[in-house]
């Protein structure tokens, strides 16, 4: 056993210590708090995972989408969600030991007064985290579907929240039960008798206590509204064998769904869980039987290796993150790595004075690197000394990845609109990035006068557009790899001292699992800043493209010659117009020139004026193939191209795309505009307006 060092026998001493400590107390197994949220937020997402269309938003983990607003009743529909707490506990051993637990939360199952509330929230334990089945919204409550329902391969209790009434097999649309793999419930409690209304139309927080003996094999719910003591009577108690449904490690969380027309909002505010921590590895079952047939030493040899495995495998853990990390610092032109300290005094400790902006991922702060620190930066050029060093916010797990994607992508990029990495910093869990500093700032900034920098004459937004499109192209087809931006929008638009268009922020170009939540929840939250930009096939696709990097050109192209954001609303008359439709209703009338900023006074070339803005429709379509290709933009600009022929009206939007329906068909754009795009036009205004209007769960 060369293997063996002195740090092995001191875990070893110790496993043994505590394992003869477990076996002397006998089958009673210390509870412990694993679980303990008072509150969500985004930081949360590194330690539980959102399926389908689940959220975190408000405070409050979200099962199905959260929104109030009418506008957007269609996003509720037919939804259904989980989310998951990362990690397994242990439920049961070989020898008949269970894991006793119990959980607590909040929950709001808020309607509003017209909903008809549905279909109901479980608390769930499941054996992965990483499915959920297809159409398992409605009556399955995000727990199975009208296949899987029932089946013992679920391996799925859940306990139910139930909203609706299903009449072959619920008692009424008020009750609490535990369902096992199915939701045709093993056991119910109707509420109507305890005062409770899991739906009221007022919204209400209750408090929830789900507690599993596993000594007696009972499952007991407790419930009331929060604030009120536990109650001595539980509401639900079942017997049940945990071991006969469940994996021996497996999962907890939420799961939640509505209907059409039943809908609700399926909040859980707060969480804890308390649990035995059963032995990991060896079973004891297996170690009493050494014990007791007397062959101490076998049962050593067993717990060294146990031991040896067990610390090894986390010291391999903790070192693997290192390691990636170490092999990056490596890698041919990486940018130069930073020390914290360096990045903490070059931005006075991360102080508020030295905030640039706020992005997805995190905030920017300006910096001045000292003299000291500036090794390989030029000397005789005092601006070389100023940086922009972008800080994660989320903590350490999640933002690894983004961080890794970030750099990955960006210390091979080259291209003069491109905003240039100068370095990074990983250290003690902090993720930080060092950009050479723009110091004419973001083109929003100089468009709505937020940067007291004066407005952009005609040049320089025609260079600013030009600058945009050539980057673009970079990414897109010159660059070896199709790159795709994902969030082109114009506070991503930095400017040069001479008033170049440079792109910044890759933020976020992540892995593809991510970008589903990414989407979900700009349509849910209205991220300010970034409605109007993200092209309508990302809604339901939950990825990016090209294509849908040519929608964001396209707002940005109308933003900058028109001087007003894509996501605030321009009333004409009795309408309300979203930026595009705007545009499109000026060039329909004939008059489109009218739609360039007022702030240039009439001073700019009005037969470019009238291509970018005819580019910046065509860029609009709402369907992604009908868009220019980012080859031909950079030709249009600059006029080598003709503009691509913009119908009169915007055409529909449709989803599943299914039938390519080419524009130049008479008989499809007859039939586009028969029907107008109603269903685009109210998706989006329900985006733009959603900020507004989104009601959290304590509404
Ligand atoms: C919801 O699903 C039901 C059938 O399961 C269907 O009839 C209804 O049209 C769906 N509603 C929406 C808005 O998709
Ligand atoms: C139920 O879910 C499974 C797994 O996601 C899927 O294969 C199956 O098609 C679904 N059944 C129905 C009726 O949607
Ligand atoms: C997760 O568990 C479900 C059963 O609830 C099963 O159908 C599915 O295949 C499992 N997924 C993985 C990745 O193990
Ligand atoms: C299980 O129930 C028994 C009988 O009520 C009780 O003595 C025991 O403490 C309970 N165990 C846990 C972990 O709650
Ligand atoms: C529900 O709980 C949330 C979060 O703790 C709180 O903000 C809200 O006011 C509560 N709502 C009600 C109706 O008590």
């Amino acid at each position: 056993m060369s293997m063996l060092n002195g740090n092995s026998i001191r875990v070893f001493v110790i496993v043994f210590a505590l394992l003869q400590l477990s076996t002397a107390t006998a089958a009673s197994f210390k509870k412990k708090r694993v679980i303990s949220y008072d509150g969500f937020d985004d930081s949360h997402r590194s330690v539980l995972t959102l399926l389908e269309s689940s959220s975190i938003h408000g405070g409050a983990l979200q099962l199905t989408p959260d929104t109030t607003n009418d506008d957007m009743i269609a996003i509720h529909y037919n939804k259904s969600g989980r989310i998951m707490y990362n990690k397994p506990f242990r439920l049961w051993l070989s020898d008949d030991t269970l894991a006793s637990f119990s959980s607590a939360f909040v929950i709001n199952i808020f309607r509003k007064k017209n909903w008809i509330a549905g279909h109901g929230l479980a608390f769930l334990i499941a054996p992965n985290i990483s499915s959920i089945p297809a159409n398992s919204y409605g009556q399955w409550i995000g727990l199975t579907n009208a296949s899987t329902d029932g089946s013992v391969d679920n391996q799925i209790v859940a306990i139910e929240f139930d909203t609706v009434r299903q009449p072959d097999f619920d008692p009424d649309d008020n009750h609490i039960a535990l369902d096992i793999n199915s939701v045709k419930s093993e056991k119910f409690a109707s509420l109507d008798d305890d005062n409770i209304i899991l739906s009221p139309e007022v919204g209400t927080n209750y408090t929830v206590w789900v507690d599993y003996n596993g000594t007696f094999q009972l499952m007991e719910v407790y419930m009331v509204e929060e604030g009120q003591d536990k109650p001595s009577k539980p509401l639900l108690s079942a017997p049940i064998n945990l071991k006969e449904h469940l994996k021996q490690d497996s999962y907890f969380g939420f799961a939640g769904s509505t209907g059409d027309p039943q809908i609700q909002l399926n909040c859980v505010l707060k969480w804890s869980l308390d649990i035995d921590i059963l032995p990991r590895g060896k079973d004891r079952k297996w170690l009493r039987i050494g014990l007791g047939v007397g062959v101490p030493v076998v049962t050593l040899l067993l717990v060294l290796l146990w031991a040896t495995i067990v610390y090894r495998r986390r010291r391999k853990g903790s070192d693997e993150a290192a390691d990636q990390f170490g092999k990056l610092k490596w890698l041919p032109g990486m940018p130069r790595e930073f020390k914290y300290k360096e990045l903490k005094n070059a931005t006075n400790n991360f102080h508020e004075s030295m905030k640039l902006g706020e992005g997805g991922f995190g905030i920017v702060y300006k910096g001045v690197l000292h003299p000291h620190d500036k090794d390989d930066v030029n000397r005789n050029n005092h601006n070389a000394n100023q940086v922009a060093v972008k800080k994660f916010s989320r903590d350490s797990i999640k933002s690894k990845d983004d961080f890794l994607a970030e750099l990955a992508i960006i210390h091979r990029l080259r291209h003069k609109n491109l905003v240039r990495l100068v370095g990074w910093c990983y250290e003690k869990g902090k993720l930080l990035l060092v950009y050479e500093f723009m110091p004419n700032g973001s083109v929003d900034g100089h468009l709505y006068g937020t940067s007291n920098q004066g407005t952009l004459n005609w040049s320089h937004r025609y260079k600013i557009l030009t600058g945009i499109a050539s980057a673009l192209h970079y990414l897109h087809n010159e660059y070896d790899q199709k790159v795709v931006h994902r969030d082109l929008k114009a506070s991503n638009i930095l400017l040069d001292v001479d008033y170049n268009a440079r792109l910044g922020d890759f933020g976020l170009a992540r892995a593809l699992e991510n970008e589903r939540h990414s989407y979900a929840e700009l349509a849910l939250s209205g991220v300010p800043g970034t409605m109007g930009y993200v092209a309508p096939e990302c809604f339901h696709t939950g990825s990016a493209t090209p294509e849908s990097d040519v929608y964001g050109f396209g707002a940005v192209v109308l933003e900058v010659v028109c001087g007003r954001s894509p996501g605030i609303k321009i009333q004409q008359q009795q309408d309300l117009y979203t930026l595009v439709d705007w545009v499109w209703m000026l060039h329909r009338e004939g008059r489109i020139v009218e739609a360039v900023d007022e702030c240039l006074n009439g001073e700019f070339v009005v037969d470019e004026a009238k291509r970018l803005l005819l580019l910046g429709l065509a860029c609009s379509h709402p369907i992604a193939s009908e868009r220019p290709q980012t080859q031909d933009i950079f030709q249009i600009m600059n006029g080598t191209l003709p503009v691509p022929r913009v119908p009169p009206f915007k055409p529909v939007f449709q989803w599943p795309s299914g039938i390519p329906t080419p524009l130049s068909d008479t008989d499809n754009l007859l039939s586009s505009l028969a029907l107008s795009s109603q269903d685009d036009v109210g998706r989006r205004r329900a985006i733009t307006t959603s900020q507004r209007n989104s009601t959290h769960p304590q509404a």
